[in-house]
């Protein structure tokens, strides 16, 4: 596992939404779900700039629909927890099917660090469906499945994504200790 980033409690920028931050911020303040900053992953964009565009367009699309919302947020801020630079972890590990293997990577690192329910470990693990065979369990999963393609393809193409959403700079008020 990678080295937590050094000062989580460092300003991140969110929404400006009281509800969904009230549903991930114990997420949001663990170094290394922070550390997710460290990573590009499409683009300019880093790992954790990724996760919170998926989860907080998976936690819109749900709400509005009267779905586990606060379940796909968090599903989906953990979605990636890979901890590594992809574009690198071939070469430096011999291992080749990056798009394969992070999402069980990213749930073991997550049920390490937190307390998952069952649809926000599907949510994780399922993610880079159609590409790993065995489909979604919940709805909420299949919705983190489409975000995050749309997400990957706006960023790897440097095109706004949430430029409507009023955002603030976010502080945890009691950082987490990594574990
Ligand atoms: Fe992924
Ligand atoms: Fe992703």
């Amino acid at each position: 596992m990678t080295e937590p980033v050094k000062d989580a409690a460092r300003p991140v920028c969110v929404p400006r939404d009281a509800e969904y931050l009230a549903a991930v911020e114990d997420l949001l303040a663990h170094p290394l779900v922070r550390s997710m900053e460290e990573y590009t992953q499409h683009g300019d964009t880093s790992c954790l700039r990724h996760c919170l565009n998926v989860s907080y367009l998976s936690w819109l699309y749900c709400k509005e629909r009267g779905w586990h919302a606060g379940e796909a947020a968090r599903g989906g801020l953990l979605h990636d927890l890979f901890l590594y630079d992809w574009h690198r972890h071939a070469k430096e590990t011999g291992e080749y099917f990056h798009g394969y293997t992070h999402p069980r990577r990213a749930l073991e690192n997550a049920d390490r660090l937190f307390r998952l329910t069952e649809r926000e470990k599907d949510i994780i693990l399922h993610h880079m469906w159609p590409l790993t065979v065995t489909p979604p369990h919940s709805r909420e999963a299949y919705v983190i499945v489409m975000f995050d393609k749309y997400c990957s393809l706006m960023e790897t193409f440097h095109k706004p994504l949430l430029q409507r959403v009023a955002t603030q700079e976010w502080i945890p008020s009691r950082p987490a200790q990594a574990q």
